[in-house]
Order: structure tokens, then sequence, then C-alpha cells
């Protein structure tokens, strides 16, 4: 008998379904097969494999660097480990914006390479084409509305989006846009709350996922590193929740070993041959 025989696996009929219902989609990101498997295992609606593994895993600045390879290897490992949860690939810079063809066809590496059943791509109104022909090549797309970070040298920081009139009313417009384009879900990103909240309003299908964009999306995600405390010190935004804090705990387990082996402690009879 199978052992996947009594998942109930989440599908983006999944996310449109939850909407409808009003309850909550939970999202958080994940670059390996064994976190995959935790949160899989713990119940999560979906993985994001995010270009944040540009930061969190590769120690770059930013999320500009990462590549296609490197985040196709991230998605295939966490599609190893996950077989309920859906499993949504980030993609990088560069590879959707130069043309229509480098955009399906690196979505389509995606779903064909590392078993993603998604993607996301970050940006507006402007992004439409691309995505329009993307979901018609049969590639579902996650939208990345507010502070889009392959974007942070335009917007000169992260700086929270929706406050001044022409940005709420761009987010507004690009929203609808997206959905209108068939996106099933999109990020809010850093923005102001009200407006997050007047988006997933306006949205009949399409779900919003929040970070740092208040309590009225339609669901919520965050990177599993910064919510585990695997983080820069000083990286501390307003809208992160620290649920564990395991950097002194692998720094403490890091010396005992160190200390250990110096003794002489480790390893012991029992754990020799
Ligand atoms: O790359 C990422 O982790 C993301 C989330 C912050 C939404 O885009």
């Amino acid at each position: 008998m199978s052992s996947t025989k009594n998942i109930k696996k989440t599908t983006i009929q999944t996310f449109i379904n939850k909407k409808a219902k009003g309850e909550k989609i939970t999202v958080l990101t994940a670059y390996d097969y064994f976190i995959a498997k935790l949160l899989d295992e713990a119940g999560i609606d979906s993985i994001l494999v995010g270009d944040s593994a540009s930061n969190v895993i590769h120690g770059y600045k930013n999320t500009l660097p990462i590549s296609m390879e490197v985040m196709l290897a991230h998605t295939a490992a966490v599609a190893r480990g996950s077989q309920r949860a859906l499993i949504i690939a980030d993609m990088p810079f560069l590879s959707f914006q130069p043309s229509l063809e480098t955009a399906i066809y690196n979505a389509g590496r995606f779903l064909k390479e590392s078993n993603a059943e998604a993607v996301k791509i970050e940006g507006g109104i402007e992004m439409v084409p691309t995505i329009k022909r993307i979901i018609e090549c049969g590639i579902p797309v996650m939208g990345h509305l507010g502070l889009t970070p392959q974007s942070i040298h335009r917007f000169g920081g992260p700086k929270v989006q929706g406050r001044k009139e022409k940005s709420r009313s761009y987010l507004m417009e690009s929203a609808l846009a997206l959905e209108a384009a068939g996106c099933f879900a999109m990020v809010l990103e850093l923005m102001e709350a009200s407006v997050a909240k007047e988006i997933t309003a306006a949205l009949k299908t399409t779900a919003t996922i929040g970070i740092g964009a208040g309590v009225d999306c339609d669901g919520q995600v965050l990177v599993i590193n910064d919510m585990l405390g695997l983080r820069e010190e000083g990286f501390e935004p307003k809208f992160l929740r620290e649920y564990a804090n395991l950097t002194p705990l692998i720094s403490e387990a890091i010396k005992m070993y160190i200390a250990d082996v110096k003794n002489k402690k480790f390893p012991d009879e029992d754990e020799s041959y």
C-alpha cells in the first residue's frame, strides 16, 4: 500500500477554496529536503522556495545574484521532502524579465526539472502579459506586490509601500490586473495593512499571502530562517515574529562538540566499534 494514500494534497484550488471559506492559508519558505519534510509533516499548506535563499542560504546581501540553476536545485530538494504542501518556486532575477520566451521556458523548467507546482513572479500590472502567457502554458502563477526585493535598488531600500495615494492606487490596480490575468494567489510584502485589507476584500478568487502586510490577508508567509532565529544580528523587521531562537542552541552544540573532541570525550566506548 502506498504511504501517500491518505494524504490530502494541497493544490491551487485549495487556496481558492480557503479564501472563499475565510480559512487562513499558511506558507513558509524552505530551501532543503529536511526542513521541507518538517514543514510538510507539521501541516503547512504551501512551501515557497523563495529567492530569499540568496540571502539566508548563500549569504548574499540581496536576492539579485541567485541563479536559475541554484533555484532549481533548492526546489527539487524541497519537492523531494514534501508530499502534501503546494510547492511554489520563486523565479529569480532575470529569469523572466528579458522576454516572454525566457519567462515561459524558465517557469516550465521549475515544473519539468524540479517538481514545483507553481511559480512566483515579482511585479505589478507591467508583468501581466508575461504572467498571462505562463498561465496559458498551464503553469500556475503566484504574483508578488508591494516591496518586491528584486527591485530593491529602485525602491532605495526596504520601504513600506502604499503610504501615498499614487502607490495605493498602483497596488490596487496591479492586484486587480494580476487576478484578471489568472494568478491563483499573490504575496503582499511590506505594505500598509489598510491597503492589504482593501486588496484582499477586492479580490474575488485570488488569495493574498502577506508578509509585513497586516492580519487581514488571506494567509501569511515568513522566511523560515528568520522565524527560527537563524538570522543576521541587527536584522529585526517589525513584522517578524521569532517563533524559536535556534542560534544559541546550535552555537552551544557546536562548542560542546569542539570541547569534547579536544578533551577526548567524543567518541566514547559506546560510540566506537
Ligand atoms: O523570497 C522569498 O522568501 C519571498 C517571501 C519573502 C515572500 O519572496
